[in-house]
């Protein structure tokens, strides 16, 4: 049966094939019904996985694998396959190791990452499953074949037993890093397991409606009229019952919403610039909270950020936004290369983290930071404070935030902040879905449906006269 299986890109199926194979395959829910292209993007999905385990991220990795016989729904499902491993990568990787005696070579091993994804948390048919992975090991290595096929046989024989034993580490239970679940354990000792827990979750898909271009009302009646089933979560936030491409989405070439996790919508609400302020958002890019300000305030706002190449995405968002800024690259750390010395009313500090808070989204992050990145880090996030707080006006504010759960980057960088600024006040602020022990902290995936967001930081200071 495998025998005939094409796997290299010059032998597969024409891409005409694939897509007609594809539109069989239901791939957003993950059921792959079509098993001749499987192989194929199960092989390439254990390509991108090994180039993230080299520290790519995983939108660099799947876009440097050979694609190009892929259709769109061949190219979600790779993508589907590369997270979704990512996200249960410590049991994947605990129960693989149970079952290989000498470490096969790493493309085979990855290709049955893979696989035991699948077969654990996918809709495929398992036969399928087994079927394409062993012909894509044997594309790889002829001799690997009955290998592959032991593995895999040997793991369906009692899949509990693998899980439960591969639950014996904490990478393996908690889908985590080790020592990423001991930070967060003696961090939150209350809500440790909620957070891990909210990480290996799946993020809804959040719109931030653009108050300048239309309402509410409007929007869910264009999304209505298309049958686009949503809830509405406030006047400015809706969120979408299923996954879909944004792009096709009504009104979003006309500006009407962004893509923003509701964590992420309170960032503009907490700065509260006003009309006529000097603002500086200090780490713009892609731009999505800096919109947010120029969407709720006619502000003068100088968008900063140290990456040249991602600041073409805020320039491209606010184009679409009817939006405009003074978009700078710089190294918001060097104030003398781009500040005029006019003093911020308002600052936004959406500093540089690890993004612990937000791997329901990004799930490669856990597996790209290291433990040793966190005082690096917390090094540049203290100097980004100390320097962009010269730039800010007796009276102003600054907005520190992260995405991050660990205290490291949050609640201990402001205590030692405060002790380095006499002139630094911290404002206490509410947030929704805030246990109220944490102090500005948001945990990942939330407590309630409307608190369904990532886990972002927030600290608010004022500067004063000191
Ligand atoms: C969390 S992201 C910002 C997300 C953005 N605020 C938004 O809402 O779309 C952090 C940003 O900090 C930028 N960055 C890192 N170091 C920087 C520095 N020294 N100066 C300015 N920007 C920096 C990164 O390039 C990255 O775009």
């Amino acid at each position: 049966m495998t025998s005939n299986v094409a796997l290299n890109p010059s032998d597969t199926a024409s891409p005409n094939q694939l897509s007609k194979r594809a539109k069989k395959s239901p791939l957003s829910t993950g059921v792959l019904t079509d098993s001749a292209p499987l192989a194929l993007v199960q092989r390439r999905a254990a390509e991108a996985l090994l180039a993230v385990l080299a520290g790519n991220n995983a939108d660099t990795a799947i876009a440097r694998v050979d694609t190009s016989q892929f259709d769109g729904a061949s190219r979600s499902a790779l993508a589907d396959l590369v997270l979704g491993t990512l996200r249960f990568f410590g049991e994947t990787r605990g129960i693989v190791r149970q079952f290989v005696r000498a470490k096969p070579e790493p493309l085979i091993e990855a290709i049955l990452w893979v696989a035991v994804y699948q077969l654990a948390h996918s809709k495929t048919a398992s036969h399928v499953v087994v079927s394409q992975a062993v012909a894509a090991v044997e594309a790889v290595n002829r001799g690997a074949k009955g290998f592959a096929n032991a593995v895999l046989r040997n793991y369906q024989r009692a899949p509990e037993a693998a899980l439960a034993k591969a639950r014996d580490t904490d990478e393996g239970e908690w889908n985590h890093p080790a020592w990423w679940v001991k930070r967060v354990r003696a961090d939150h000792p209350e809500w440790w397991e909620l957070i891990l827990r909210g990480g290996n979750a799946q993020g809804p898909l959040t719109l931030r409606i653009n108050p300048r271009k239309t309402t509410q009302e409007k929007l869910v009646a264009a999304f209505e009229r298309k049958e686009i089933e949503l809830d509405v979560l406030s006047d400015a936030t809706v969120v979408m019952k299923r996954a879909r491409s944004v792009q096709r989405l009504p009104g979003f070439a006309e500006g009407w919403f962004s893509v923003q996790d509701a964590g992420a919508q309170l960032a503009a609400p907490l700065l509260g610039a006003k009309t006529g302020m000097r603002v500086l958002d200090a780490c713009a890019a892609p731009g999505g909270k800096a919109a947010h300000i120029l969407e709720l305030s006619d502000c003068s706002l100088v968008a900063l950020d140290i990456d040249a190449l991602r600041n073409q995405r805020v320039s491209e968002n606010f184009s679409r936004l009817g939006l405009t800024a003074e978009i700078r690259a710089a190294d918001a750390s060097q104030i003398k290369e781009w500040w005029d010395g006019k003093p911020f009313d308002r600052i936004l500090l959406d500093a540089p983290c690890t993004g612990s808070g937000v791997v329901r989204r990004h799930p490669d992050g856990k597996w790209l930071k290291r433990e040793t990145d966190m005082a690096q880090l917390a090094n540049l996030q203290a100097l980004l404070i100390d320097r962009l707080w010269q730039t800010l006006a007796v009276g102003g504010r600054m907005l520190y935030c992260t995405c991050s759960v660990f205290k490291q980057e949050n609640a201990a960088q402001i205590d030692a902040a405060l002790l380095r600024h006499a002139n630094m006040r911290r404002i206490r602020i509410n947030l929704p879905g805030d246990p109220a022990s944490s102090g500005g902290q948001l945990l990942p995936g939330g407590n309630k449906k409307t608190h369904n967001h990532d886990g972002y930081f927030y600290a608010l200071l004022e500067k004063i006269v000191s």
